[in-house]
């Protein structure tokens, strides 16, 4: 059984004053059954590994540097956020490889970067619009996967995220079937490449806005282990109502 799971990205947002709506989270969620895990900006990793050092939150960070240390000004290693207490981090997010253009192979060695730090990779994939519409994501989607994930993947090291780029941040989303397609893919590539043990226990995220409003039938979709929330997981009142979801 894979455990449903949370994960709330905050992007570039986020004061220390926005720790009382992880302390309210916190509070509403004592013994969860879906996992949750918050990935703040890097400013707020320390600070909020604290606030949830004794509650049902883990902490995860939004990117990391592929080497373990050295001369990349401004860039963050794997191994200093696991040492500010993060436990996840996510690799790959669209908004990196376009913006930094990041390509897999990059992604693949902030991957296996992240496993020498001890923390879990969140890999994020997804196909833009223009690929949509040319009917080309499942052979994007494949693509990825095969060029982003590192060999030695296990059930505890990875999730996946599917993020279509054009339903990030737009109100959009896939229809049911789109999402459900998509998964089944995933699932059936990480099978055949990992083995049916490990392929099954890859925890699958569905990512492009998610709200409290939609998170109950797309959790539904088989092979839909949970979701990667931007906007809808600043606030403790709109995430809260994801979790509950995820809880069942
Ligand atoms: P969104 O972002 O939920 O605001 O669409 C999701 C993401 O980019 O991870």
């Amino acid at each position: 059984m894979r455990r449903k799971l949370a994960a709330g990205n905050w992007k570039m947002n986020g004061l220390r004053s926005a720790l009382s709506e992880v302390e309210i989270l916190a509070a509403a969620h004592p013994a969860p059954k879906a996992e949750v895990v918050l990935c703040p900006p890097a400013t707020l990793v320390r600070s909020m590994a604290r606030v949830c050092a004794d509650n049902c939150i883990t902490i995860g960070a939004q990117d990391c540097h592929q080497n373990q240390s050295g001369a990349h000004t401004g860039d963050i290693s794997a191994e200093m956020l696991a040492d500010a207490g993060a436990e996840y981090v996510i690799v790959g997010h669209s908004e990196r490889r376009e913006t930094y253009g990041e390509t897999d192979e990059m992604v693949r060695r902030k991957a296996t970067a992240a496993w020498a730090a001890g923390l879990r990779a969140i890999v994020c994939i997804g196909e833009s619009g223009e690929e949509r519409h040319a009917a080309n994501t499942l052979d994007i989607i494949g693509g990825q996967l095969a060029a982003s994930v590192p060999d030695a993947a296990t059930g505890e090291n990875l999730v996946i995220a599917y993020e279509p780029i054009w339903a990030i941040g737009t109100g959009l989303t896939p229809t049911l079937g789109d999402i459900g397609e998509v998964h089944d893919f995933i699932r059936a590539r990480l099978e055949r490449r990992f083995g049916n043990g490990v392929g099954r226990s890859v925890r699958l995220l569905y990512g492009g806005s998610m709200n409290p409003g939609n998170a109950t039938e797309i959790i539904r979709v088989p092979n839909v282990d949970g979701g990667l929330v931007g906007g809808a997981s600043l606030k403790a009142a709109d995430f809260s109502k994801i979790i509950a979801a995820l809880n069942g």
